[in-house]
Formats: structure tokens, C-alpha cells, sequence
């Protein structure tokens, strides 16, 4: 029987990326972004490189708090199981802590935050009935860091990860068939992220020190998806900078913090 993924924010990004590694597997793809236009686009383009996937889409503001629940009652409407949840909608803001625009900063802690906990708890009481099911929430490498002109994104991916880390733990203990996977994605270059955190020319994105492409995203996070794995850092330059880091004297993390998270002129 066909299986079902749900893919916030599957229209774009590492979201579609992931889609089409779903697809090729032949999950059916449900989709929930924002404007209507992107998920009409992106539907017509992965239907042309794979004319056998079935598309649903939904266009919502995953920032209301009602959101949550309003997805779920989609999806029982189409009357699918939710074989795999991938909680990847999300977005940064990037700027002086207490100049950033305060309505921008509380949408984005809703999504990147309340809807990822939401979705979780709504489609987790679901997999636990079914005895089976899994959950991949898209955290960060900012997660790890304390991040200059990002402190409450840094915070809200810091929330993804450990949430998401001690359910894994959780769900181990009561030897759940559910499986709840956390990626921590370096700094992504050609999505539209950068542009909507405010990110144009931040030294990170070019640096090289943890930069990774969407498809080294897509692929790392659905092989550590497939392998049960609790957390899958994605690729290499963020993984070997991960445990460089941890040995690294503290002065010296903070000036490089301070560093990629400048403008370059
Ligand atoms: N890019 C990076 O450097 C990076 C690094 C680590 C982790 N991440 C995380 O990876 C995830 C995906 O990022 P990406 O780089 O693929 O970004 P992206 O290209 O901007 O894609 C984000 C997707 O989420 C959707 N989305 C954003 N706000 C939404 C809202 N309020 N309601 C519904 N959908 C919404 C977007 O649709 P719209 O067109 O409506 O915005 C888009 O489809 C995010 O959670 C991000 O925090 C990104």
C-alpha cells in the first residue's frame, strides 16, 4: 500500500529536496506552506520529473496557533495515516536583538516552535495507535551555538532539537514502534532562507566552515531517517566542525561565532 508523508513546508527548500527522495520511494506527498502560488509551482514541477506522484497541498500560515490542528483535520478529511511527519517549515530573523521586528520574531517562535510541538503531539497520538509511524523535525547547527543577531532563532532550534531528542529517549524507554528523528542541518546555501531571515551576505553562508548544499541535506536526513538514527548532523564541514568545536578553548569559538555571523562588506 502506498505510504503518506506530511512535509511542511515541502514546497521549497530542503523541504522539496526531501519530497523528491519521498516520491522516487513512492510516498504520497502532502504539503503545507504558505502561498498558494509556490505550492501550485512546485506540485506542476516535481509532477513533471515524476509523473506517477500524487501531490495534496494546503496553503496555511503555520505561525497561527490554530494551524496545528487545522493540518491534522485536513489530513483526516483525506482520510491518509501519516506514515512520516517532516516539521521542516521554519524561517529566521536576523538582525539587533531589540530592533528586530517584534510581530516577525513571535510568528516565527510560533512556527519553529509551537507548530513543530503541536504537529508532534497531534500525529504521535495517531502513530502510537497505528503502533507505528515516524517524525523528523528539522532543527539547526545554530542549535548547538549561541548565535550573534540570531539569539532567538538559535533558542527556537535549540527547543527543536532537545524536545525532539528527549521524546527519542522517551519513546526508547516504552519501546515505541514510533521513531522520532532530529536534523541539524549546517548553514544551507540557494534556499530562500537566507533572504527571509534577513541573512543577505552573512559570513556564514560563504565561509565554507559549515555550509551544505539542500540535496546534502535531503539525502543525509532521509538515510538517518530510514536508520532510525535519534540525530543526523548534515554534511561533512558541519560534522567535523561539531566535534572540532567541542575541543575548541571557548575565546576562540566566540570570536568565530562573532565572525560568521558578520556581514560581509
Ligand atoms: N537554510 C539554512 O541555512 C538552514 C540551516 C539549518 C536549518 N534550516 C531549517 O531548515 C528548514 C527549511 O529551511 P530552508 O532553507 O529549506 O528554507 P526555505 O527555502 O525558506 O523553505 C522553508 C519552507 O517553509 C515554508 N514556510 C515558512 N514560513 C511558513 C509559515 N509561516 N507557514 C507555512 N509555511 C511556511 C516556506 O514557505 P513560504 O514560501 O511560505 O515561506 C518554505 O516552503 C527551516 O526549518 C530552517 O529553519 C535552514
Amino acid at each position: 500500500m502506498k505510504k503518506t508523508v506530511l512535509i511542511t513546508g515541502g514546497s521549497a527548500g530542503i523541504g522539496y529536496e526531501m519530497s523528491r527522495l519521498f516520491a522516487r520511494d513512492n510516498y504520497r506527498l502532502l504539503w503545507v506552506s504558505k502561498p498558494p502560488e509556490e505550492l501550485a509551482n512546485a506540485k506542476e514541477k516535481i509532477m513533471k520529473e515524476l509523473p506517477s506522484v500524487e501531490v495534496r497541498i494546503l496553503a496555511k500560515d503555520l505561525s497561527n496557533v490554530s494551524a496545528a490542528q487545522e493540518v491534522f483535520d485536513w489530513v483526516e478529511s483525506l482520510g491518509f495515516f501519516v506514515d512520516v511527519l517532516v516539521n521542516n517549515a521554519g524561517f529566521g530573523n536576523y538582525g539587533d536583538f531589540e530592533k528586530n521586528d517584534l510581530e516577525k520574531d513571535l510568528a516565527m517562535i510560533r512556527l519553529n516552535v509551537i507548530n513543530v510541538y503541536q504537529l508532534t503531539r497531534l500525529f504521535l497520538v495517531e502513530m502510537e495507535k497505528n503502533k507505528g509511524g515516524k517524525i523528523m523535525n528539522i532543527s539547526s547547527s545554530a542549535s548547538y551555538f549561541p548565535l550573534p543577531n540570531s539569539s532567538a532563532y538559535a533558542a527556537t532550534k535549540a527547543f527543536v532539537r532537545h524536545m525532539s531528542n528527549s521524546l527519542w529517549l522517551e519513546l526508547k524507554a516504552r519501546k515505541s514502534k514510533v521513531q522520532i528523528t532530529t536534523v541539524c542541518p549546517g548553514a544551507i546555501v540557494n534556499t530562500n532562507f537566507q533572504a527571509a531571515a534577513n541573512m543577505q551576505n552573512v559570513r556564514t553562508f560563504t565561509s565554507g566552515l559549515a555550509s551544505v548544499t539542500p540535496q546534502e541535506v535531503a539525502k543525509d536526513a532521509y538515510k538517518g531517517l530510514k536508520k532510525g538514527k535519534q540525530i543526523v548532523r548534515t554534511g561533512w564541514k558541519f560534522r567535523i566542525n561539531y566535534y572540532i568545536t567541542k575541543i575548541t578553548p571557548r575565546f576562540i569559538t566566540d570570536f568565530m561565532l562573532i565572525r560568521e555571523m558578520e556581514r560581509e562588506e
